[in-house]
């Protein structure tokens, strides 16, 4: 299979903004019909080669809400534990006559590697520091269901940017639609190598170590989790969360408009207190669990085409 499949999703690096203007306003339309039945008879494989509550379950939520079927697979149980590689594995899974292959994996590339040894459609769960495209789909549907239309608007992603999957799909999809992304964390864990990666579209990106200095100036606040299954546990100092942690003294700060996000799974007390995700003025953090579903039933309509 070729990559530029369009049935694919793996990732919205070059994704034009039509296209996930189409994707996000198809989410809206089936979050407002609720459930279907556009997807009876097919079969969704979900391949989670790596830990996941939100992704996984929200991926099969979405399945059976249009009427699919799921088999779920993931390292443990499965023949992965005997060494079997990811492209042997999901070659199997498709000669079992699958519709579509959802992955998550630790390998950065996974996805694309199964897209080209297989003609299934591909959806990319995450595959490890690369990208995580529903993610930053559901991330853009929330954020514009709180703040309208993207455009020049000013959305901060706070934390372990450098392995982060959700930052860099999200640096992608919010400059695709206009959006300035300022990248905020310690600099062990963001450089100015990151403002290359995007190509001229028509948001910027700029890079920050001081929290305190753009919180004011930004219409959102993304925080992330500090990925120690991906050794950055090193690269954070013990003044971590005084210095880029959403705590209740810095979320005090915060205008009512202005909210805050996290992808999950969080670490209370570290990136964001306990008492900031729970409150309803400023996080959104439920919000996109529930914007997920509708997302991936999108993405899974959009990989299996009537
Ligand atoms: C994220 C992931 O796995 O990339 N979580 C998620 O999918 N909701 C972020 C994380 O693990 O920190």
């Amino acid at each position: 299979m070729v990559l530029d499949d369009p049935r694919n999703l793996i990732g919205l690096e070059g994704l034009p903004a039509e296209e996930l203007r189409r994707i996000l306003d198809h989410a809206r339309a089936l979050r407002a019909g609720r459930d279907g039945t556009e997807l009876a008879g097919r079969i969704v494989a979900n391949l989670f080669f790596e830990d996941s509550t939100r992704t996984r379950c929200s991926f099969e939520t979405a399945a059976v809400r249009l009427g699919a079927h799921v088999l779920n697979l993931s390292a443990k149980g499965s023949s992965a534990s005997k060494g079997e590689s990811l492209v042997d594995t999901a070659l199997n899974i498709q000669a079992m006559g699958v519709d579509a292959i959802v992955v998550r994996t630790s390998a950065s590339g996974g996805p694309a590697l199964i897209a080209e040894a297989c003609s299934t459609p591909v959806v990319n769960a995450g595959d490890g520091r690369h990208e995580h495209p529903t993610q930053a789909l559901l991330d853009l549907c929330v954020l514009e269901d709180r703040l309208g239309s993207l455009s020049g608007r000013k959305i901060a992603i706070v934390g372990d940017i450098l392995n982060s999957r959700v930052a860099r799909s999200n640096l992608h999809g919010l400059t695709a639609l206009g959006a300035q992304v300022v990248l905020v964390g310690p600099p062990t864990l963001v450089d100015e190598s990151f403002i290359g990666m995007v190509p001229a579209v028509s948001g910027s990106v700029e890079v920050s170590h001081d929290l305190d200095a753009v919180i004011e100036e930004v219409d959102a606040i993304m925080m992330l989790r500090i990925q120690r299954e991906r050794a950055s546990g090193g690269l954070i100092s013990s003044d971590y969360r005084r210095m880029y942690g959403m705590t209740t003294t810095r979320a005090a700060r915060l205008r009512p408009e202005q909210c805050v996000l996290h992808p999950g799974p969080v670490n209370r007390g570290v990136e964001l207190d306990g008492a900031v995700l729970d409150d309803p003025e400023h996080s959104v953090v439920l919000d996109q669990v529930a914007a997920g579903v509708w997302v991936r039933a999108a993405v899974l309509m959009r990989a299996m085409p009537s």
